[in-house]
Parts: structure tokens; sequence; C-alpha cells
């Protein structure tokens, strides 16, 4: 039996009950795929259960307001899947009326669409001939077939697509797709994969060679930024404090946060940044101010490690932008402030 013909049979043993896997609808599968890029089946799914209770279509996520949207996937990360995702809603629902596009090429022109996701809706929807390529994916056919191009090199990019796409059926294409993502995540694991009960066993050749644990190959040229976040968490007596709307591009973009000041170190009380910082928000005020947390939390992103100081800035009155504490879990935070408000315990 050949490799295909071996996932396919696999999967239809071990495949995963997912609820997205009960039909073909374009909207659910879209929002499943979104929701599970850079992301475990198993932290993904209460998003994807959330998402669907809340918006059951295409319209009724258009209509919502993104606020809502980023408060909903708070946690998740990579938060401009949730502003992609709302936009092409907004595009699908009002611009198209509601009829998602058909084939790869139309379907990869939706905002927050790729390589990836418009090949699993093709493929799993339409029957479409057009292999998905996730990290599952990568890390069975490196080992399987012995593979050393870097996966995120461009040459490898190219090579592994191309090599996915010759080892399609001829029908039920997403149905394998499906299989060889699911075979990569239980079976054919990053770690300790359990190569002796593997169906696979017999043609692997990394295993014929012992390179299990150097497949798949990775290059390693992101050079990680270490950043210094201040957030100044003001606490008014009156019970209010600030946040602030980021409206700059970037990860956190529409999201709220405490007034942040970045320093180029770890900072200490009495530094000049912080009090400028605060004096900029709180002209006239006295104030006092603490160190919450003693030893920075650091928030590991894909490109950047961020050192996190949180200081505790007791003022008697806040007069501008003020908001109750008591309402301040309603705000679409990023996680590394959601953990904080819990544990300051607002
Ligand atoms: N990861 C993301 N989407 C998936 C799918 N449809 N099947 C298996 N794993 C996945």
């Amino acid at each position: 039996m050949n490799f295909t013909q071996i996932l396919i049979d696999w999967y239809s043993i071990y495949k995963r009950d997912l609820p997205w896997r009960q039909h073909k609808e374009p909207y659910f599968i879209w929002l499943s795929e979104i929701i599970m890029q850079q992301t475990q089946i198993a932290q993904g799914l209460p998003y994807y259960i959330k998402f669907t209770a809340a918006y059951p279509t295409i319209f009724a996520l258009a209509a919502a307001d993104e606020e809502t949207i980023l408060k909903l996937w708070q946690g998740l990360g990579y938060y401009s899947r949730a502003r992609n995702l709302h936009d092409t809603a907004k595009h699908i629902a009002y611009e198209l009326d509601g009829v998602f596009p058909e084939d790869y090429d139309s379907l990869i022109k939706l905002k927050g669409v790729g390589d990836y996701t418009a090949s699993a809706i093709a493929s799993i929807c339409y029957d479409a001939q057009t292999a998905v390529v996730d990290g599952n994916v990568y890390r069975v056919l490196s080992r399987y077939f012995g593979i050393h191009i870097p996966i995120n090199s461009s040459i490898g990019i190219k090579y592994f697509k191309e090599l996915a796409q010759s080892l399609l059926p001829r029908n039920n294409v997403g149905n394998y797709n499906q299989a060889i993502m699911d075979f990569g995540s239980s079976q054919c694991k990053p770690n300790n994969p359990d190569c002796l009960t593997c169906p696979l066993n017999n043609g692997c050749m990394a295993l014929n060679k012992s390179q299990v644990k150097t497949l798949p190959v990775k290059d390693k040229k992101i050079k990680i930024k270490k950043k210094f976040f201040n957030f100044l968490v003001f606490l008014s007596e009156e019970g209010e404090t600030i946040l602030e709307k980021r409206t700059s591009d970037g990860i956190w973009k529409n999201m709220y946060q405490f007034p942040l000041i970045e320093s180029k170190s770890k900072l200490s009380t009495t530094n000049f940044e912080l009090s400028k910082g605060i004096k900029q928000r709180l002209p006239q005020t006295h104030y006092s101010i603490t160190l919450f947390n003693e030893k920075e939390i650091v928030h590991k992103l894909s490109h950047q490690h961020l050192y996190t100081s949180f200081w505790i800035i007791n003022v008697k009155s806040i007069k501008n932008n003020a908001i109750s504490t008591e309402i301040i879990h309603k705000y679409p935070v990023p996680i590394l402030i959601s953990r904080f408000i819990d544990s300051f315990g607002f």
C-alpha cells in the first residue's frame, strides 16, 4: 500500500471527532481553519464553539462590532486573525451576498487567507486538488521522505508544496488533507513519536536513518528582540483607572492596555521616563508609585520577548479618560494584561 492510502486508512480509524467535520459548510470550515492556525486543536476548540454559538452565520459575524470579536478572541493570540476575520465576513456578507468564493484563486484573495487556508477550504468544501501544508504536514513529509531542506526557506516552502501536491488522492482530497494533519499531530508528533506502532514505519527514511529527532530542519534566521514594557496602572480613590486603545498597526491593534512606556532597560521607581509618562496623563496630580512585580513577567511572542513590569500608581482622582475598574473585564486586552487584571484582583 502506498503512503496516501495508508494515511487514508489510518484516518478512517483515528479521525478526531471535531465539530466542523460534520458538514462542508464553507463558513464553518473557514472559521475553524482561521481559529486553528498556529494553534493546537485542544486550545482552539473552545473558541470555535464560542464563535459559532455567538455568530451562527456569516451575516451575524459581519454585523458584530470589532471590539466584541476581539474580546471573544482574547487569549488566542495573533489578533490580526480576528480583525481579518471580521473584514472578510463583512466583504462576503455585504459585497458577495453571503456567498463564499468556491475556488482556490478567489479564496486566496480574501483577507487573512493564505495558501494553507485557501487549500483547506477548497479541498474540504469543494474537493479541489490542492494540498494543505501546515506544520504537521512538513513534519510527516520531511521524516517519511528524509528531506533536509529547511521548511521555512523559500526553496523548502515550494518543494514541500509540490511534494504534498503530488501525493494527493484522486478523490476526497479534503479527507486526505485532514488525514495527514491529524496523523502529524497524534502519531508523527514533534517529540517522542511512537514509531513502533506507526503504519508508515516500513518506508520511513528518518526512522531508517535514525533522523526522526533532527527532522524537520528549520533555518534559525529569526532574531528575537528583547523589549522592556512598563504598564502604568493608575488607581484613583474612586476606583478608576486608565485604559488606552492601541490604534497603531501591530499585533495588538485596536485592543486596550494600561498606558505603556517602553524602555531600553529595566526601570526603577524614580526613573524619569516613568514620571514623564505619568505626568503626561495626569499633569497636576500627586501620586505614589510601587512596582507590582519585582521580577519581570516575560511574555514570549514569535519575534520578540516582552520583559514586563506593572507599576501601580495611586492617585486621588482621574479627570480624563477614567474608566471604572468594575467594568475593566469588558475590554478586549492582550492576555498579558488580562492575567495581570486577574492576579491583581480587580
Ligand atoms: N489543524 C487545523 N485545521 C485542521 C483540520 N481541518 N484537520 C486537522 N488538523 C487541523
